[in-house]
């Protein structure tokens, strides 16, 4: 694993920026996977400055998200949907079509984690994929004690991931308790991965992805089998980092 340190949020939005920015321009067809939550908004930020200003085009890009809320629609203003839509798909220049999340509301819920993995599959794969860090480790949602086999799937939030976040919802009890996820396998199928990394609250979770052992107790430990990892982590997050 590669590891960037930077000094804070605002380095490390500009340094994931920089990559995402030269895999595109060295690919302009590049499948890209992308994550929610507070981590990537200013790597975002930067992509649209970059698109506004004609340096990158996301013409040809396709997306995929990691995860989405179960029963959350599209519209509902806490789906990933949503959150996508609003901080970085309407703000570029891709093509609705090229973008995908797994959907929260589908009826046959096992078979849109069928659909999803194969979606991917049908364009190739995943070429650069972003990742964020959960307090317990997780990535995308996968929680504590995930197969590292395990594919797009669903599965049940951990008390910790509904505390953390909490903070986006009116209460705790108004975060959706499941979600679609991509799997740890179906994330390692990528072909190069970045997981971006900003805080105290995360340095424990770091600290065991870096110093720990790979265990299904830890997902984001699991990067370590990964050839082509790059951590972005600002100095706070690599506090407790050995
Ligand atoms: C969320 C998401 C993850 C994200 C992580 C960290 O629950 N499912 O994909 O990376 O938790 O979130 P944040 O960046 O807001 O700290």
């Amino acid at each position: 694993m590669k590891i960037i340190r930077v000094k804070d949020y605002d380095e490390m939005s500009q340094k994931a920026c920089e990559l995402v920015s030269d895999q595109i321009l060295k690919q302009k067809d590049s499948v890209l996977g992308l994550a929610t939550g507070s981590t990537p908004e200013g790597m975002y930020e930067g992509l649209i400055e970059k698109t506004s200003n004609k340096e990158i085009s996301f013409k040809d890009v396709r997306t995929f998200n990691l995860d989405e809320y179960i029963g959350l629609s599209e519209e509902d203003p806490n789906s990933y949907h949503y959150f996508m839509e609003e901080n970085f798909f309407k703000r570029i220049d891709i093509s609705p079509d090229h973008t995908h999340l797994p959907k929260g509301k589908a009826t046959d819920l096992q078979a849109e984690c069928q659909r999803y993995e194969d979606l991917i599959e049908s364009v190739g794969g995943i070429d650069l994929q972003i990742l964020g860090l959960g307090t317990n480790g997780h990535i995308a949602f996968n929680e504590p004690g995930s197969s590292f086999k395990s594919p797009t799937a669903v599965v049940d939030l951990a008390q910790e991931t509904l505390d953390a976040n909490a903070r986006f919802f009116d209460s705790v009890e108004e975060v959706p308790t499941q979600a679609i996820t991509m799997g740890i396998a179906s994330i390692m199928k990528a072909g190069k991965i970045i997981l971006l990394v900003s805080g105290e609250s995360k340095a424990e979770a770091l600290k065991q992805t870096i110093n720990g052992e790979v265990t299904e107790d830890v997902p984001s430990s699991v990067l370590k089998n990964h050839s082509n990892v790059t951590i972005i982590a600002d100095e706070a997050a690599l506090s407790l980092v050995e």
